[in-house]
């Protein structure tokens, strides 16, 4: 099997979010790619922040994320497809819908290493980290993510709010 790189994988990347079948084909790459979670962990840089973006253009923003123990995530959609694999530790994904005034919880599900998952442009989740760990992933979103405007997701009211850092801050919680 070929050893990951980081470098490369960006290409293939760029290559599958201009195909007509953008989804599928960024699908593929990070399921194929993630089958080896431990030739990733080897390639992949010491990040210093917790998130660092690695790649960006007008239809493809590739993130570095790490979440660390004690930090929940407050809910909040994408607003484009993402994919998201994991090569150390886990991510508990918490999976919600909006109803008429409320925010209701309908699914968790535990990423771990070689774990891909996708989520729908209207998805909703928060995320933490799993068993008192860090974990570090690669997530690939379908735009630029970084200058879309996207929303958070008052925990209870499920009332959308800009996703701003002032925003973040005020609905960031801690992990129990
Ligand atoms: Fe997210």
């Amino acid at each position: 099997m070929d050893e990951f790189e980081l470098d490369r994988f960006i290409e293939q990347l760029r290559a599958a979010a201009r195909d007509d079948a953008a989804v599928s084909r960024v699908r593929e790459l990070m399921t194929a790619a993630f089958r080896n979670p431990a030739s990733i962990r080897a390639a992949m840089p010491d990040y210093e922040n917790d998130d660092e973006i690695l790649f960006e253009d007008d239809n493809l923003s590739i993130w570095f994320v790490r979440f660390v123990p004690g930090l929940h995530v407050p809910p909040h959609d994408h607003r484009t497809t993402a994919t998201i694999g994991v090569y150390e530790g886990a991510e508990d994904n918490h999976f919600y819908l909006r109803e008429a005034d409320r925010l209701v919880h309908k699914s968790t599900r535990r990423v771990g290493p070689g774990d891909v998952i996708v989520l729908k442009p209207d998805g909703i989740h928060s995320v933490e980290a799993a068993a008192g760990q860090s974990s570090c992933g690669i997530h690939v979103y379908l735009a630029p993510l970084s200058r879309i405007e996207r929303s958070l997701f008052d925990w209870d009211s499920g009332e959308a709010r800009p996703f701003t850092d002032e925003n973040y801050d005020a609905m960031k919680r801690v992990s129990r």
